[in-house]
């Protein structure tokens, strides 16, 4: 999309602009200025102390709409600074414009980044009240209020979970970003082609080597371990010699005495089989993920999930026999080709399998294209139903006594929707809160796997990110050392911070 910034403030870069405007237009890639009529235009300037207005119009190439927005007068209820201003006349007028136009208002108003539970504790931590929090998500960022509830209400559930948190906690991430096949709509690093597949031999050495290393810092710094995850990609895309390989690894080196939590997201169902989950289990992993997705067959068909609905309930079957303390399944509101009632009945197969933890995704686009032009001319360039599904779940998974625990929004999702985990009391997974609010330390081992050391005190985090793709992180032989742990978690190093809450993405 073409976009026309004038932006007479030195409060928020380009980058803030673009990202707001995926928000009505997810997908979109943004071209060079040519001449050819902006789908995006804004004014913003500021008039004064705390007092911004902004322009914006918006087109969908065939109408156009505008709305403004000054904050003149406004009172805060906790402090703003110039750029919470400039950010709150921007992101109200592009609202009003984009209400207009499209016709619907976003969920999350003009929040921006992944995590709005984090930006929840922030206001819980500074003494507001659970009302007081609804209140400003409501008002100061135009977020609907069953979204402000459910960021309160995962953010209290947060808020339990990590209350008996040591300052030296942390979690370790192996990653396994390898896959069987690519699936269509995939937004995660993870490889499939054969000619790739054949570094899975060499990768896993590496990787072991990784683990080692990654274990003797944990050990050596003092940290205390308290979950682990193997994610991906598809941990069970290796086979049954190399799952015992990697596990026996892991059993050698981890620093057990504090687990709390093992974790193997098996993920495709067509990769899970009884060895291999028998092997998971003797080297202690407690939680598995089996993901149908969706329980359409013809869905799964057309966004290129080469596994059926019979592998879904089969891999279920084979985690019940082996027995795991936890078993998590994904489903994706919002997939092409699917309505309210599918989704709905998606919904009920999954409950009916009676795992602990179910995680409901909003399908995020890679490209605005792959929702525009499906094949088949099933798409919904709005996202409205899988905001109607995201809801309809929400609702349904509480009737069932599984509550929201862990929240986070990806770029690019449609319908400005959102991602929760939910959990019965007790099985929540400690991990992804962890990672996801960045409250503790996480080391990770892999390619496209990213360390974040989090110091004691929590206001600062260095992010160590390895190398993206299997061949690059072949190719390095970078390992954080001990003293940049102990240095950075002592404040004595120069890091980027993190305290910038509105960053977005
Ligand atoms: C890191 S993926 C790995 C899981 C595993 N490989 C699988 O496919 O079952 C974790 C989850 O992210 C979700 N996911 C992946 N791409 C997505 C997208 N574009 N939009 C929404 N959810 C997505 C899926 O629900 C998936 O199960
Ligand atoms: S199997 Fe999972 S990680 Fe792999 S491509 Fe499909 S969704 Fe992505």
């Amino acid at each position: 999309m073409k976009l026309f910034i004038d932006n007479r403030t030195d409060c928020l870069n380009d980058y803030y602009f673009q990202t707001l405007c995926l928000l009505y237009f997810p997908g979109e890639k943004f071209s060079p200025k040519d001449g050819s009529p902006a789908s995006a235009s804004f004014l913003l300037e500021k008039r004064g102390e705390g007092d911004f207005y902004c322009e914006a119009t918006l087109s969908d190439g065939k109408r156009q709409a505008s709305g403004c927005f000054s904050t003149a007068g406004w009172t805060p209820e906790v402090d703003m600074k110039d750029n919470d201003f400039a950010a709150m006349a921007l992101g109200k007028a592009y609202l009003r414009a984009g209400e207009k136009l499209f016709g619907f208002s976003l969920p999350w108003g003009y929040l921006l980044g992944l995590r709005p539970v984090k930006r929840a504790k922030y206001y819980l931590d500074l003494g507001c009240s659970d009302e007081t929090v609804g209140r400003l998500f409501r008002k100061d960022y135009d977020v609907h209020p069953d979204k402000a509830s459910l960021a309160v209400e995962t953010a209290r559930t947060e808020q339990r979970m990590l209350a008996g948190t040591e300052e030296n906690d942390c979690g370790l991430y192996v990653s396994i970003p390898f896959c069987p096949t690519r699936c269509a709509y995939c937004s995660f690093i993870s490889v499939a082609t054969d000619k790739l597949r054949n570094l899975l031999p060499d990768y896993l050495e590496k990787l072991k080597r990784d683990i080692e290393h990654t274990c003797a810092l944990i050990r050596e710094t003092g940290m205390r371990l308290t979950s682990v995850y193997i994610g991906g990609g598809t941990p069970t895309s290796l086979d049954p010699r190399q799952t015992a390989d990697l596990m026996k690894t892991l059993d050698r080196f981890l620093p057990r005495e504090n687990l709390r939590e093992f974790t193997c997201e098996a993920g495709r169902p067509d990769t899970i089989t009884e060895e291999k989950l028998r092997i998971l289990k003797s080297y202690g992993v407690d939680r598995v993920s089996v993901n149908p997705q969706t329980t359409d067959g013809a869905i799964l068909e057309r966004i290129g999930r080469k596994h059926t609905v019979k592998d879904f309930y089969d891999a279920c079957g084979m985690v019940e026999k082996t027995g795991f303390r936890v078993r998590n399944a994904d489903l994706i509101a919002g997939l092409p080709g699917d309505t309210e009632e599918g989704f709905r009945k998606s919904l009920e197969d999954v409950i009916s399998v009676g795992f602990e933890n179910i995680t409901v995704h909003t399908l995020s686009v890679k490209k605005s294209s792959f929702l525009r032009f499906s094949e088949d001319g099933h798409y919904d360039p709005f996202g409205g139903l899988a905001r109607s599904c995201v809801s309809y779940a929400c609702g349904r998974l509480k009737e069932t006594g599984r509550n929201p625990y862990y929240l986070y929004r990806q770029k690019n999702i449609i319908g400005n929707a959102e991602n929760v985990g939910y959990a019965f009391p007790g099985t929540e997974n400690l991990y992804n809160v962890l990672m996801m609010e960045e409250y503790s330390t996480v080391f990770a081992c892999g390619a496209a796997a990213i360390t974040k050391l989090v110091t004691p005190d929590r206001t600062d985090i260095l992010r160590a990110a390895n190398p993206k793709y299997p061949f690059e992180y072949l190719a390095s032989d970078r390992f954080l050392s001990p003293e940049e742990v102990i240095e950075f978690r002592a404040g004595k190093r120069k890091t980027r911070t993190d305290k910038k809450e509105q960053e977005p993405f």
